[in-house]
């Protein structure tokens, strides 16, 4: 039986049994794979982590790349590649260095990601978001390695109502139409692609990574060490999702457990924002009679924004996103004094 995926089908057709680490057999399609410049059908299945690959981070300094390097560099040879070594926009300086790595993979986290930035400086974020993309998925093209593209639920329209991989891309913000861009690039450029349309993730400041201020937590808890409370609306919606859930997702796909397409990835949960921050508040040791003190409605929000980017093409792989409550407690391990230690 054909298990598809309903936008970017996978390469190959071929079936294959495969029994992933969780022990659970699954027929998944054959890869076809973009190796050292070679096109070739490859059974990866055998992999089962034992393979030390060669990976290209690039925006490796950033939130998302920094944490994506900690993890995957325990098991892989991972190699940074940020403003430093030339950056994403000088195409002769990331063509250089992938074609000296000869990476298996590329990650490519290196972006302007501030919405706000973006419509403000709208040449350099077309320069980066979508020129920087293209070099870096032309030097991919060039080396033979294959590319994981993070792009943003941005894509879609906010309006409401569950958003697929297949519904029609209708970015509301020039960040959005960015990362459009930039997946078309990606598409037209790498046939071996993952592209991650992802939420808004959240994690926690470690030693030796960048921080997350402006992140949900410690968004959260900042301002309840101001003495102010936090502030939700209650008819907003969007999903968060921890990093480290999608950075797990990532090492599946290095490990060709996961089709070549574009995917949501998200944890799913039904809240408002302020329901989502009463789950926070609750998990970071608020107790329940004194919630009321420490958040507050946001009443002047009448302008129902609702992003729903639903994981669905890894649904159908049985591949699911961790929910946000099972993330959020992740996240929170040895951390459930958070809110209360202000
Ligand atoms: N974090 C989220 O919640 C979220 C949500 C949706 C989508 N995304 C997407 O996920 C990706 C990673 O996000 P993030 O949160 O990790 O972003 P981030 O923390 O802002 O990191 C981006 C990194 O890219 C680097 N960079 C920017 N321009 C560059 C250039 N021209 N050459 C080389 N490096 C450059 C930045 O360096 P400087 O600091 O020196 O500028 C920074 O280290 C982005 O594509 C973003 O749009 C993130």
């Amino acid at each position: 039986m054909l298990e598809t995926v309903d936008n970017d089908p996978p390469c190959a057709g071929q079936m294959v049994v495969l029994t992933l680490r969780s022990g659970a057999v699954k027929t998944r399609p054959w890869f076809v794979e973009y190796r050292k410049g070679k096109r070739d059908m490859v059974d990866r299945t055998d992999v089962g982590g034992a393979e030390r690959l060669r990976i290209i981070i690039t925006g490796h300094n950033g939130f998302i790349g920094s944490r994506a390097m900690k993890q995957l560099g325990r098991k892989h040879d991972v190699y940074g590649y940020g403003r430093k070594e030339g950056g994403i926009t000088d195409y002769l300086a990331i063509k250089q260095f992938v074609a000296n790595i000869a990476p298996d993979v590329v990650i490519h986290c290196a972006a302007m990601g501030d919405i706000g930035q973006c419509e403000r400086e709208q040449d350099e974020a077309y320069r980066t978001n979508v020129l920087g993309t293209r070099n870096v998925a032309s030097a991919c093209n060039l080396s033979g390695a294959w590319l994981i593209h993070l792009s943003s639920d941005q894509v879609y329209n906010p309006k409401g109502g569950i958003l697929r991989e297949s519904t029609t891309v209708d970015p509301q913000n020039f960040y959005g139409h960015t990362k459009v861009w930039g997946e078309e690039e990606v598409r037209h450029l790498i046939p071996g692609h993952h592209v991650l349309r992802i939420s808004w993730h959240y994690g926690w400041s470690e030693s030796g990574l960048p921080g997350t201020r402006g992140g949900i937590l410690e968004g959260f808890a900042e301002t309840l060490r101001s003495g102010k409370p936090v502030r939700a609306s209650t008819v907003n919606r969007g999903y968060v999702t921890y990093v480290y859930d999608l950075v797990d997702v990532m090492e599946d796909m290095i490990l060709g457990l996961i089709p070549f397409g574009t995917y949501n990835i998200a944890s799913q949960h039904d809240l408002t924002d302020y329901e989502r921050a009463q789950h926070i508040l609750l998990a970071g040791g608020i107790p329940e009679e004194e919630l009321i003190d420490y958040l507050v409605p946001a009443v002047q929000e009448q302008v129902t924004y609702d992003m729903r980017a639903e994981p669905y093409n890894l649904k159908l792989l049985n591949r699911p996103i961790p929910s946000f409550e099972t993330g959020l407690e992740r996240c929170l391990e040895g951390k459930e004094e958070l809110f209360s230690e202000r």
